[in-house]
């Protein structure tokens, strides 16, 4: 800890529906996040858009002082997959949009966390990946000295109870960069995993939402504009009320880590598979001898999940 008791913490995020929720779930709890920058990536849709609307969305809680670095602009191996259905052509379909207030910050965002990662010691940074894992990875291999500046990596990404949700197998964040996914699980770094299984256990219920827009700020309406749009195509698909909220969940885990459970595995990335490419293959009952490499959740109180976005929402404009 650092800044008054607060966890420093960068993100790396591709907004983005759910991402932008992440955001502002993550700059409500400033007395306790220390959101130290916001890196962009290729992903839900392209990096022009991400980096875009990051900023719209630091514009939104008025902490345009909080610096965005533009990342990279493609996966490491493969062609870029987007997810326009998903979040539509802008990324943060349901709400409108304005100019960005602020100017990109000056670099990319790989030196940016090469050079704030490898000075941070002997403070370390939490960080939160929310986005396919190319950033992240693209600073491993450039300066390997960055793990010294990292205290864990917090993700959202990958199935193994709920298995996939781009391809029957994989999740968008892994199967969009699964060479970088690879990369970060070889790492030897801690990390965190909130995948699938957990986040389709967070409906955006009509309730849930609902309680959001009641809070009649501008961070509550806008929220819970965005899950309205959000949940349409997963919840038809599982017919369920409400889609699954994924990137906010590693933010409720980073304030309270206690809603969560799960346990220790090894995880692997398949990179080949002619079917099951960007699958993360989970030793979830330890049948091989691979040492264990991150914590996968896969419960979480979800009432208690919703309870903290909107106590948290609540104190943003
Ligand atoms: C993940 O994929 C993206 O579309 C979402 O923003 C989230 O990070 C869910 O699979
Ligand atoms: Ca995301």
């Amino acid at each position: 800890m650092s800044s008054h008791g607060r966890r420093p913490i960068i993100i790396d995020t591709d907004p983005g529906q759910d991402d932008a929720v992440a955001i502002l779930f993550a700059l409500g709890a400033s007395d306790r996040l220390d959101l130290r920058a916001i890196t962009t990536v290729a992903g839900n849709v392209p990096l022009s858009l991400t980096a875009k609307n990051a900023r719209i969305v630091l514009g939104w809680a008025n902490r345009t002082d909080i610096p965005v670095y533009a990342g990279c602009p493609r996966p490491l191996v493969r062609e870029p997959v987007t997810a326009e259905h998903v979040h539509g052509e802008t990324g943060l379909a349901g709400v409108p949009l304005e100019e960005p207030k602020v100017e990109l910050a000056n670099g990319h965002a790989v030196d940016f966390l090469i050079k704030a990662l490898v000075n941070a010691w002997p403070t370390t940074i939490t960080l939160c990946l929310l986005g396919p894992m190319t950033n992240l990875a693209a600073a491993l291999v450039q300066e390997p000295k960055i793990r010294r500046g990292i205290k864990e990596v917090v993700l959202m990404g990958g199935g193994y109870h709920v298995k996939g949700n781009v391809t029957p197998t994989a999740e968008f964040n892994v199967y969009a960069d699964p060479e970088a996914a690879a990369v970060v699980f070889g790492s030897g770094i801690p990390i965190v995993v909130l995948p699938l299984d957990v986040t389709h256990q967070a409906l955006s219920t009509k309730e849930r939402v609902s309680r959001l827009e009641d809070l009649g700020n501008r961070a509550g309406g806008l929220i819970a504009a965005i899950l309205r749009s959000q949940g349409l195509i997963e919840s038809k698909q599982m017919a369920t009320d409400g889609g699954p909220l994924h990137d906010p969940t590693v933010i409720a885990y980073l304030l309270q880590p206690s809603l969560f459970s799960g346990r220790m595995v090894n995880v692997t990335v398949e990179t080949r598979g002619e079917f099951t490419l960007g699958e993360t293959v989970v030793d979830w009952r330890g049948v091989t001898n691979r040492a264990a490499n991150a914590l996968w959740l896969n419960q979480v109180d979800s009432n208690s999940f919703y309870e903290l976005l909107t106590d948290t929402v609540k104190r943003l404009p």
